[in-house]
């Protein structure tokens, strides 16, 4: 794949950040290089070209770039999902797996109405606690999740085979082993 290497290489590497060991994958510099965003997003929606998709729903905070971005492209509304205490309206919620211990995300209740057709965006899928806590809250207002994209994926941690697991279709670009 052609695109795997002009993408991969716009992302950058930050050792032991935000703690000692990690290899922190910052996208910021993707973001900022115009060709490379836009074939990331195009790549992304790919498979769901023509399909009709209502919703997508971007997780804080990098999945709001491009979840944003991923909406438009498919003609479909946005649907910020946030962590808990940010959003205005009634909000549903779920907890979610960290590395250590839990946290909550919400969605506003009436953000996608029951049946309709989201795709679910972040930035990257590592452990896919976080994904798998906002398939769990979208399914529960009674949305047909199409398909879970991100743009990296950290396939040691086991994150996409945990949502396909849930029968989540997967889409990734790159991959750091
Ligand atoms: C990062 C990333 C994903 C999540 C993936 O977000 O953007 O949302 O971690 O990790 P997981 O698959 O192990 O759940 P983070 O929690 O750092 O929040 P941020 O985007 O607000 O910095
Ligand atoms: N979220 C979880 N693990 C990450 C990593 N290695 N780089 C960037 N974001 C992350």
């Amino acid at each position: 794949m052609t695109f795997d290497l002009d993408i991969k290489n716009t992302v950058r590497t930050i050792p032991d950040y935000p703690k000692p060991g990690i290899l922190f994958r910052d996208i910021t510099t993707l973001l900022a290089d115009a060709r490379a965003f836009r074939r990331a997003v195009d790549e992304l929606v790919h498979p769901w070209a023509g399909s009709k998709i209502d919703k997508v729903a971007g997780i804080e905070a990098r999945g709001f770039i491009l979840g944003g971005a991923v909406a438009h492209q498919v003609s479909a509304g946005f649907v910020p999902i946030r962590k808990k205490g940010k959003l205005p309206h009634k909000t549903v919620s779920m907890s979610y797996a960290l590395e250590y211990g839990t946290d909550e995300m919400e969605m506003h209740v009436d953000a996608v109405q029951p049946g309709e057709r989201v795709i679910l965006v972040d930035d990257l899928i590592a452990t896919g606690g976080t994904a798998e806590g906002a398939v769990k809250l979208l399914r529960q207002i009674g949305a047909s999740v199409v398909a879970a994209c991100f743009i990296i994926d950290l396939p040691d941690l086991g994150g996409a085979a945990k949502l396909r697991a849930l029968d989540v279709p997967v889409r990734t670009l790159i991959s750091f082993e």
